[in-house]
């Protein structure tokens, strides 16, 4: 790598580069930005670039950031801070793209000379463009209105087992905490025929798994034919190869019974749901706007788990939402009581630009958010250690992701049931369905051996 003043000169020196270019992504936030990222690596790797280990190895080091949360986006700025650090001892180009990309634009390089590009979601395919005229930092967040297509090239799939596919995109619900709707936009849809041709795609190149994506993706569709999420099921359920099928993250207002009966027909959708809760107390769920209150969620879980026997539940839940009382609070715990969650994410509540909420005064103290998650996830964790135990000495199917983390010969995979399952194996079995013998558990993971 060589550096070289731009020839048009209208920006500062470029890099340029003589031997194939490295790049390194890093990735903050959900499954949607994971996806986005495999996106960004396809559409680098078919310009001819390579994907380093590490960011001290890359020429370029891309930040796929997320705002949902105010920790989110501290994140980013820390990250920022080390890649300064380390672009002080050598050059290297510097891109920040996703949510805070789009919210924050030009406003992100004020102050930081050391970012040479800012992409937001619509615009990844013009990251080699970017890449080519690095010298002028540039700025490319401008929404296009059709639906942002990648070619089976411009993807490179992180997990040899699982394929993720984004059906829609952007959230017309306007949660009051929630930035989504101006991150990502309103709602759009992929159209079906674009999502079923990536399917037999990721099927063909041995995927066994397909998890839908999109903000409020029960909310799908099809902008030619108007038909739902429930159609994708029944048209992928009829695609050898492909033997689960999951899809992220339901709303419990848009959760018709069209897709619980598609579930129920097709039994390689997975019995497992997200379905973000955010509150058990109705009154704070008014105030969210989410528009069920705590009866419609339980009933809708009662009538969830009657349809699909055995169905895993996981969700969202966010505490110290202004106004959030003791009270309030103590009906969260009770929903979490009834329901016996497999997992929670649970977050304190971080008022976020744009929103409504932003508009109300952050009235919990601190202290109090701290206690409230401490609590809440302490009680999660014993009904999760509970739950996990009881599938000690069972035999469960897993789809193996990859290596473990604890040395040769351990694999990691997930359950229909989307639990992490460790285990030993004497060959590498990434990308199939093994039968794993749990012997032990703790509160987040179960580990076996191969039975
Ligand atoms: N503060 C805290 N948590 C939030 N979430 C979204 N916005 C906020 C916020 N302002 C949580 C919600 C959502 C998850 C992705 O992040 O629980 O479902
Ligand atoms: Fe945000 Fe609510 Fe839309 Fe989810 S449904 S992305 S929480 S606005």
């Amino acid at each position: 790598m060589t550096e070289a003043v731009c020839p048009a000169r209208r920006c500062r020196p470029a890099i340029m580069y003589n031997t194939r270019m490295k790049f390194f992504i890093r990735t903050f936030g959900c499954q949607m930005n994971e996806n986005d990222s495999e996106h960004i690596a396809g559409v680098l790797a078919a310009a001819g670039a390579e994907k380093a280990g590490r960011p001290e190895e890359a020429d370029l080091v891309i930040v796929n950031t997320c705002a949902v949360r105010e920790k989110s986006e501290e994140k980013l700025y820390s990250y920022l801070g080390r890649l300064s650090s380390l672009k002080k001892k050598r050059p290297f180009l510097i891109g920040v793209a996703g949510c805070v990309a789009q919210i924050r634009r030009r406003n992100l390089i004020r102050n930081r000379p050391f970012i040479d590009f800012v992409v937001g979601p619509d615009n990844y395919r013009e990251i080699p463009g970017l890449v080519e005229r690095a010298g002028a930092p540039c700025v490319r967040t401008g929404r296009g209105r059709e639906w942002r297509e990648f070619g089976h090239g411009e993807t490179l799939r992180e997990n040899p087992a699982v394929a993720y596919v984004t059906v829609m995109e952007g959230c017309d619900n306007f949660c009051a905490y929630c930035i989504v709707p101006f991150s990502r936009g309103r709602e759009r849809f992929r159209p079906a025929a674009n999502i079923l041709r990536e399917v037999r795609e990721v099927a063909a190149d041995g995927s066994r798994e397909v998890e839908f994506l999109g903000q409020n993706v029960d909310a799908y569709r099809d902008p030619e034919t108007g038909r739902g999420l429930d159609a994708l099921l029944d048209e992928t359920s009829a695609m050898a190869g492909i033997e689960w099928m999951r899809f992220i993250t339901s709303h419990p207002r848009n959760f018709g019974d069209e897709i619980i009966q598609a579930m129920r027909r097709n039994p390689k959708v997975c019995r497992q749901l997200h379905l973000p809760l955010q509150s058990g107390s109705t009154s704070v769920l008014k105030r969210m706007n989410r528009g069920y209150s705590r009866d419609d969620y339980l009933a809708l879980v009662d009538r969830l788990e009657t349809a699909l026997p055995g169905l895993q539940l996981s969700t969202d839940i966010i505490v110290g939402f202004p106004g959030e009382t003791e009270a309030d609070f103590e009906e969260t715990c009770d929903v979490v009581r009834r329901v016996r969650f497999a997992g929670i994410f649970s977050f304190r509540y971080s008022p976020r630009p744009l929103t409504a909420a932003a508009r109300l005064p952050d009235d919990v103290p601190l202290e109090v958010k701290r206690r409230r998650l401490l609590a809440l996830q302490g009680l999660q964790k014993t009904i999760q250690l509970g739950l996990n135990q009881s599938f000690i000495g069972q035999t469960v199917k897993v789809l193996c992701s990859g290596p473990g983390l604890r040395g040769p010969g351990r694999f990691s995979g997930r359950t229909e049931g989307n639990l992490v399952v460790n285990f030993s194996a004497p060959e590498d079995p990434t990308g199939r369905f093994v039968a794993v013998r749990v012997t032990g558990c703790g509160p987040y993971s179960l580990h076996g051996e191969l039975a």
